[in-house]
């Protein structure tokens, strides 16, 4: 590598301007938060530089290649802050803070209203940074406030603390500057979905995030982490003085420092409230986590004349926000049944107080979402309430763990009905498929009444809700029961509506099957569905029971339609429903199913042919083809007849055995004359 001194001059004049340059457009993005320029092109730059770093060796010290690159250390030295690095005091109402301000008139004997500033507090990592002579020689954090943390490396890596002070203007000998390390909440939440990914343990909070991120012995993980900084105050400094805390945030500002996003002067206490107001506001549209604001005397003299106590200063005061998070207890999983069956599991907390809301429950949004938490029985939990949100439970604290928590699987019931529930494959949801289900039954019967379904008209939203709130439909069953004088009784009804009402359940009783089906409401069944299943069952009680195997064999019936299709007509008390609205009320046609059957005798069934028949097998598998039939090779549970000729073999064996019926060639000519003469012999 060549010496220093061989660098020819339009070399160092063009790695002096790029360094400037990369370093302006650091600063356009991460403090300004405005580019001027494409990623591609500023890659563009960054390389060129490292390039020619990397040929002449000339690398000036505030070059931005130098933020990364440095090894991983065993441990991390220990720094003294020169002014150790006090804390705050909190004040959590309106009245504490006026007690604040009273305080601060009787110490400095004054009578006029003083000058404070307010910033936002920002909820993550206290910093110290050393310029001397303006380069950025060291960062510390606070440690125990005397002594903190060598991580000069790691938050050479944050983009928008500036290496090197401006120039312009004048350069302090000395300056510790202090300001505060933080994740904004949409890193955070990337960071966390990437931990879990790869299995490892989420960060609960983006200040515990930021924590973790700067006391990393291997800089290029801090690196990775984009963090920020806001600088809000000072230890030592030499070489330039400041009246007060406004002018001093000014002058950072114009050195192009990352300072609080917003900060103001408010003179007497009142108008500091109506500022502290204002961030809270704002509060949820920041990009980072803050906690409450910060009021400052403005004045440095008046500060030094106030002076500190032994751990907060008496010139600040931290006004504390509600906070959105809190950690509980979960005394239980139970799940809750939504309007259309889905079964949502929620956790029921001990009492916690949460942004001044007491949260007793929170939903957990899936099963999916418990396994993937690890969320227990017992676990203590951290809960969220941010804003308007409704609760939700960030992550479990495993290390709280005592061995007496429990896992809570997926229910094979319903909670509220105890009926039967569904899982798709690849699905989240869990449902309850239940046709008496309380929690589910008004939106039933809405469906169930109305158009392409019964069409009982007054079926609406209103009137069912009203019907259910008096108790006069606690099922099913009980539309066929409701007499004129139920209406009668009701708000908004008299004798012309009461009888529409009672008209139009009345010519309701009638419904096709595919109608009928297509009302229960039944999960992927909707018309299509429901007029293929009136074209292959005769009877509504066809389908009580019903074999999975039966249902996969109609064609263009779905794998899902017919899983649901099992579950629903396999439950006891959907198919007591079903009898007795058929036994008190409804006469069910089916034209679908004799269309059907005449245009094709032998629709649904399947054959298996064994043995020698008197015509070449190919021909009879035609025959049935043609008749609509289905003629396979192996016999299952599906098949309707087996056609035994001579030398039958072991197809006959199993036909036996699963109880499939067998004929002769002669009988199968009579079944298919017989079918084609007369379906509804059928
Ligand atoms: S001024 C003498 N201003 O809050 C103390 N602190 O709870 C000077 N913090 O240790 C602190 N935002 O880490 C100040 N705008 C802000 C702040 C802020 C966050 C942190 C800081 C401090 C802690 C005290």
């Amino acid at each position: 590598m060549p010496e220093k001194k061989d660098v020819p001059q339009e070399i160092k004049d063009e790695i002096e301007s790029l360094v400037k340059e990369v370093n302006d457009h650091n600063y356009r993005y991460y403090v300004l938060d405005s580019p001027v320029i494409t990623d591609e092109d500023y890659d563009k730059l960054y390389r060129r530089l490292i390039q020619l770093e990397e040929k002449y060796g000339y690398i000036l010290p505030e070059s931005p290649t130098k933020r990364v690159g440095a090894a991983p250390l065993e441990k991390f030295a220990k720094i003294r802050h020169a002014v150790p690095m006090l804390s705050l005091d909190n004040a959590f109402s309106h009245d504490e803070m006026r007690e604040f301000d009273r305080r601060i008139k009787k110490l400095l004997n004054r009578k006029e209203d003083i000058e404070y500033t307010v910033e936002p507090k920002y909820d993550g990592l206290a910093m110290e940074l050393t310029y001397e002579n303006g380069f950025l020689v060291r960062a510390s954090t606070r440690g125990d406030g005397y002594e903190g943390e060598d991580v000069t490396r790691n938050i050479k890596t944050i983009r928008s603390v500036p290496i090197k002070i401006e120039e312009d203007g004048v350069v302090p000998e000395l300056m510790d500057l202090r300001g505060e390390v933080y994740m904004e909440i949409g890193e955070f939440k990337k960071l966390n979905r990437r931990r879990e990914a790869a299995g490892e343990p989420p960060f609960a909070n983006p200040r515990n995030a930021a924590a973790g991120s700067v006391r990393q012995l291997d800089p290029s993980i801090t690196a990775s982490r984009r963090l920020f900084l806001a600088c809000y105050g000072m230890g030592v400094i030499k070489g330039v003085e400041f009246r007060d805390h406004s002018g001093f945030m000014e002058w950072l500002r114009k050195k192009r420092f990352p300072v609080p996003a917003t900060f103001e002067k408010a003179v007497g206490i009142e108008r500091v409230l109506e500022a502290v107001g204002r961030i809270e506001q704002k509060r949820e549209s920041f990009a980072f986590e803050t906690d409450g604001a910060v009021i400052k005397v403005n004045d440095f003299g008046l500060q030094q004349t106030l002076g500190s106590k032994t751990r907060e200063p008496r010139w600040a005061i931290a006004y504390k926000f509600a906070a959105h998070q809190a950690s509980t207890k979960i005394k239980d999983i139970r799940g809750s049944v939504g309007r259309t069956g889905v079964i949502t599991p929620y956790a029921v907390f001990e009492p916690v107080r949460i942004g001044g809301v007491t949260v007793t429950k929170s939903t957990l949004h899936n099963w999916d979402e418990i396994k993937r938490k690890d969320i227990r029985i017992g676990d203590t939990a951290v809960v969220e309430r941010a804003g308007d949100v409704i609760p939700h439970v960030l992550m479990v604290i495993k290390e709280k763990r005592t061995g007496a928590e429990k896992t809570v699987p997926v229910p094979k019931h319903c909670p509220v009905c105890e009926g039967a529930v569904v899982r798709e494959e690849g699905e989240v949801a869990v449902r309850c498929v239940s046709l008496s289900c309380p929690a589910q039954l008004q939106e039933k019967i809405i469906h169930f009444g109305g158009r392409n379904g019964m069409e009982i008209e007054g079926f609406g939203e209103k009137n069912v809700a009203l019907l259910y709130s008096k108790g006069l439909i606690k099922n099913f069953e009980d539309i066929y029961r409701l007499k004129k004088e139920d209406f009668l009784n009701l708000p908004r009804f008299a004798e012309k509506s009461a009888s529409n009402m009672i008209n139009s359940i009345e010519r309701s009783k009638t419904p096709t099957l595919a109608r009928f089906i297509y009302s229960l409401g039944i999960m992927h069944v909707g018309e299509y569905a429901a007029r293929l299943l009136a074209k292959n069952f005769a009877r509504i009680s066809d389908l009580y029971h019903i074999k999975p195997e039966k249902l996969s064999a109609i064609k263009h019936l779905g794998d899902k339609t017919a899983n649901s299709l099992t579950v629903f007509f396999g439950d006891e008390k959907n198919i007591k429903t079903l009898e007795t609205l058929e036994a008190e009320s409804l006469r069910i046609q089916n034209p679908d199913f004799t269309a059907a059957r005449k245009k094709l005798p032998l629709e649904g069934m399947n054959f298996v042919i064994t043995g020698t028949l008197p015509r070449p097998r190919k021909e009879v598998e035609d025959m049935i083809e043609a008749d609509g039939g289905h003629a396979s090779s192996a016999i299952s549970g599906n098949t309707d007849y087996l056609i035994a000729g001579e030398k039958p073999g072991s197809k006959l064996d199993k036909a036996k055995e699963l109880g499939v019926k067998t004929i002769s060639y002669e009988e199968f000519l009579k079944l298919m004359k017989s079918r084609s003469g007369n379906p509804s012999l059928f």
